[in-house]
């Protein structure tokens, strides 16, 4: 399972290791900050933060976890894979504005599973008034980002797998909407986010056009074990079983 699943993650790699290259090979002044910060991971040095790396493959797999459990939605999303993008190419980065089901399935996904469940620690920097408490300087403050991804009072029925609430809707993840708040909000949001937003949707968008998945022996999308294995990242607890079966020809 282990080897199977690495497997998967080394396709995904694979395609950002080609875009690494393909920049490389571009003249230099045409870098930009994306450019600059793939650079960086691809020179071979190992990265400033590989948890970074590790939250973006938490995430895929959470999104597949979710997919794999709800059958309805992974036909939605290769239904829209095969009509925008057809079965004879790869998915490319400009193809992702095009997934507007993709996009709210990741979206769905960040809300009931953020990587980060608690974002990272913040002090207070004076004594402040908050929804009627009274936090003293230098208290430290958590977000509970996983709590309020699946809070009633923010989202009807929060708990189902429905990637639909986000069609036609406003909210993003770029701190604006403090219902969805996984890298965080304000000055010290996440600087990887621009990053994130691309890898995480073509690695997502690659693996389904690629194969079908199947669950494991003796595993339905009933049956899956979806609970977590909470830390400073928000793992599964039981690690994913699936089968990739070849689904495009390139
Ligand atoms: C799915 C992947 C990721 C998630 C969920 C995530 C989430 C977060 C969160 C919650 C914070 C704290 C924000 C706050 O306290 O308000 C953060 C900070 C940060 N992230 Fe990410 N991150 C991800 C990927 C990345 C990547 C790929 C990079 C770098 C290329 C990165 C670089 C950073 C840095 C440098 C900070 C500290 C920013 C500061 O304190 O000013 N992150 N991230």
């Amino acid at each position: 399972m282990v080897r199977d699943l690495g497997r998967s993650l080394e396709i995904v790699s694979g395609f950002i290791k080609e875009r690494v290259e393909e920049q490389f090979a571009r003249e230099k002044r045409n870098k930009d900050f994306l450019d600059g910060l793939l650079e960086y991971e691809g020179d071979g040095k190992e990265g400033p933060d590989r948890t970074s790396d590790q939250n973006v493959k938490i995430i895929i797999l959470w999104t597949m976890a979710e997919l794999l459990r709800n059958p309805e939605s992974m036909e939605k999303t290769e239904e829209e894979l095969d009509r925008v993008i057809g079965r004879n190419r790869k998915v490319d980065e400009k193809d992702i504005d095009e997934l507007p089901y993709l996009k709210a399935v990741v979206k769905e996904t960040l809300t009931l599973s953020p990587p980060i469940p608690l974002l990272l620690p913040r002090n207070t920097m004076q004594e402040t008034k908050f929804m009627g408490y009274l936090i003293p300087k230098d208290t430290q403050v958590f977000v509970n980002t996983w709590a309020i991804g699946r809070d009633p009072e923010c989202w009807e029925d929060p708990i189902s797998f429905k990637p639909e609430r986000f069609l036609g809707s406003n909210i993003e993840f770029k701190g604006q909407n403090f219902e969805l708040l996984p890298f965080g909000s304000g000055r010290r949001i996440c600087v990887g986010i621009a990053l994130v937003e691309r890898v995480l949707h073509l690695g997502v968008a690659s693996l389904l056009h690629h194969f079908d998945w199947e669950l494991g022996k003796d595993v339905t999308p009933e049956t899956m074990d979806m609970n977590d294995r909470m830390g400073m990242t928000a793992q599964k607890l039981v690690p994913l079983k699936v089968i990739p079966k070849k689904r495009v020809s390139c």
